[in-house]
């Protein structure tokens, strides 16, 4: 008898001042779905009690937030703070997490917010997914169109000008934070097909 395996539930939990994060967050959402996942998108600035137990029902999440002043963005942090109570309990351990930001600079220190975020899925006892991906344009033979144009490994970082609208994200960027939402999904895939498999053993 084949049994049915469910889909991984991806929580999307992000933050975007201007609007040029939810894009990739958008982004990010497509590539998930694509990958057979069923999304929970939540805008942690707006988060509902409904929002918090999709979180604490999720197989993975996924964290976004603008870099401002060098860091994850204060709505993010009200955010990260919030989640201390389930810091507590373990609620979110062996979740698996990932993360992306976007800021105006080519680097404008984005590292900071992805290391930030690694920071929490690690009090949090989740498992951090890196981005998956070679660094793209840092090669003669290399264009600003590659996939992970910046070059980060442990999250996706995008790059926005600081004068333009949404529609000014930048087309790689997207690429490359779909890639990020499928390749956490695969992993969520794989982690619950692994724990069906020790189940039977
Ligand atoms: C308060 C504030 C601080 C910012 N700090 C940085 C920064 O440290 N580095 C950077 O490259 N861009 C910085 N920016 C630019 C934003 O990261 C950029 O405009 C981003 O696209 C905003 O995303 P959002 O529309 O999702 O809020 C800052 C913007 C604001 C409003």
């Amino acid at each position: 008898m084949t049994e049915t395996i469910k889909r991984p539930l991806v929580a999307i939990a992000f933050h975007s001042g201007y609007g040029h994060t939810a894009v990739l967050a958008e982004g990010v959402k497509r590539g998930a779905e694509k990958a057979g996942a069923e999304v929970a998108h939540i805008p942690v600035d707006a988060i509902t009690d409904e929002d918090w137990q999709r979180l604490d029902a999720a197989d993975a999440i996924i964290f976004g937030s603008p870099t401002y002043m060098g860091g994850a963005s204060s709505a993010f942090h009200a955010f990260a703070e919030a989640t201390s109570g389930r810091y507590l309990t373990s609620v979110w351990a062996d979740k698996i997490a990932a993360g992306f930001t976007n800021s105006a600079s080519k680097s404008g220190d984005k590292l900071y917010t992805l290391n930030f975020m690694a920071a929490l899925a690690a009090q949090h006892h989740m498992i951090w997914v890196g981005l998956g991906l070679p660094p793209g344009w840092n090669a003669l033979t290399a264009s600003e169109d590659d996939l992970n144009r910046l070059g980060f490994w442990i999250g996706a970082g995008a790059s926005t000008p600081q004068d333009g609208g949404t529609d000014t994200v930048n087309a790689s960027d997207i690429a490359t934070a779909e890639h990020l939402g499928a390749r956490v999904a695969r992993q969520a895939d794989i982690q619950i097909a692994g724990r069906n498999s020790l189940a039977h053993r």
